[in-house]
C-alpha cells in the first residue's frame, strides 16, 4: 500500500494526496513537505503544479506542490489522501476519485470541522481505511495565494471504526508527527470531536456573526455569557451521545485556550461570511440541534444560533477587504 515518488539522497519519499486547496489544505501541504513528504494536490483545475506564499510570524516562504485534476484516472499510489475540503463538499469532491481510491485502497484522512462527515464517506467507501484528524490550527487567506498561519493548536489522530490496522495507523501518525506540529494519537477521537464541535459552536458562530477575530471574543463579556449557554446545552447532548460524564468547565477552558492560541485568526465560518460562501453550520450547530431533538432535549440557544448562521441566505455582505 505504501507509495513513493520523489527521491532525496537516493531515498524514496512517501507521497500524500491533498484534496482541497483551502487554508487547511495548504497548511498541511506546507508542513508535510517540511517533514520530507511529497505532496500531490488534487483539484478541479488541470494544472500540474500550484504554489502559494505562506507567512508564519515574520517568515515568508514559497510553497509549491505538484497537482493534478482529481478525476484523472492515472492517480499515482498515495500513502494517504488528506481530505481538506469544507464538510459540505467532501462527498462531491471524493466522488470523481471513488473508483481509483477503492481500487488502490488508499487510506483517507478526514480533516473537517463538525460531525457527520465520517458517515457520509463510509457510505461511499464501505471497506476503506478512514482516519480522522481533528485539529485546531489557525490560518486564513490574507490575499489569494498568500496564506497567514496564525496559530498552532493541537491535532488528534484516531479512527471511528476498525477499518485501520494498528501498523498503518502508526505509520501515518509518525508522518504527521514528523511535521513538527503537535499531534496526538488517540483511541477516543469521538470525545475530541465533540470537544472541538463545542469549540466551533462557540468561536465560529460569534466570530461569524460579529465579523471579528477569534481573540476579540476573549475580551468581550457577552461572548463569555453566550459560551456558557452553548456549553450548558451542548454538554447535555454530548453526555448522552458519548455515554460518559463531561465537565462543562473543561469545555469552557478548551474554548478559551483555542481562542487564545488562534487569537489573530478569522475563524473558517467568519471567513465564509466575509466571502459570501456557504458555511459548515449544518455540520456544527445543525448537527448538535439534530442530536438534541433525537434525545428530546431543549436547546434554544443552539437552535437560534443555527438559524442566524444561515449565511449568505439570510444576509450577504460586500466583499470585505482583508
Ligand atoms: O474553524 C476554525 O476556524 C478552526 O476550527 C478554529 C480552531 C476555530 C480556528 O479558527
Amino acid at each position: 500500500m505504501a507509495s513513493t515518488s520523489q527521491t532525496e539522497n537516493g531515498r524514496n519519499l512517501p507521497k500524500w494526496g491533498i484534496l482541497g486547496a483551502g487554508a487547511m489544505g495548504w497548511l498541511w501541504t506546507y508542513y508535510l513537505q517540511r517533514a520530507k513528504i511529497d505532496t500531490l494536490l488534487l483539484q478541479r483545475q488541470n494544472t500540474s503544479s500550484r504554489e502559494c506564499i505562506i507567512q508564519k510570524d515574520k517568515i515568508f516562504e514559497n510553497c509549491r506542490t505538484s497537482a493534478m485534476k482529481s478525476d484523472n484516472p492515472s492517480l499515482p499510489n498515495l500513502e494517504a489522501l488528506l481530505v481538506a475540503t469544507k464538510a459540505y463538499s467532501v462527498r462531491s469532491a471524493l466522488l470523481p476519485l471513488q473508483e481509483t481510491l477503492i481500487k488502490k485502497q488508499i487510506p483517507i484522512v478526514l480533516l473537517q470541522n463538525g460531525l457527520g462527515v465520517f458517515e457520509e464517506v463510509r457510505e461511499l467507501f464501505p471497506e476503506q481505511p478512514i482516519l480522522i484528524l481533528s485539529t485546531s490550527n489557525g490560518a486564513y487567506w490574507h490575499e489569494s495565494a498568500f496564506l497567514k498561519i496564525t496559530g498552532i493548536g493541537s491535532s488528534y489522530l484516531g479512527t471511528l471504526d476498525n477499518s485501520v490496522p494498528t501498523s498503518l495507523k502508526n505509520i501515518l501518525f509518525k508522518r504527521l508527527e514528523a511535521t513538527g506540529l503537535p499531534v496526538v494519537l488517540t483511541d477516543n477521537i469521538l470525545k475530541q470531536l465533540w470537544g472541538k464541535l463545542l469549540v466551533n459552536c462557540s468561536i465560529n458562530s460569534l466570530s461569524a456573526l460579529w465579523l471579528c477575530r477569534n481573540g476579540d471574543l476573549l475580551d468581550n463579556p457577552n461572548s463569555k455569557q453566550i459560551w456558557k449557554r452553548i456549553v450548558h446545552e451542548g454538554v447535555e447532548v454530548m453526555r448522552l451521545e458519548l455515554q460518559q460524564e463531561v465537565e462543562p468547565l473543561e469545555i469552557l477552558s478548551l474554548i478559551d485556550q483555542v481562542a487564545y492560541k488562534t487569537s489573530a485568526n478569522y475563524s473558517s465560518m467568519c471567513e465564509d461570511r466575509r466571502r459570501n460562501r456557504p458555511n459548515e453550520v449544518d455540520y456544527i450547530l445543525g448537527y448538535l440541534v439534530r442530536k438534541a431533538h433525537h434525545h428530546d432535549l431543549s436547546v434554544p440557544t443552539l437552535e437560534t444560533l443555527a438559524e442566524l448562521l444561515k449565511f449568505p441566505e439570510n444576509s450577504s455582505l460586500e466583499q470585505t477587504p482583508n
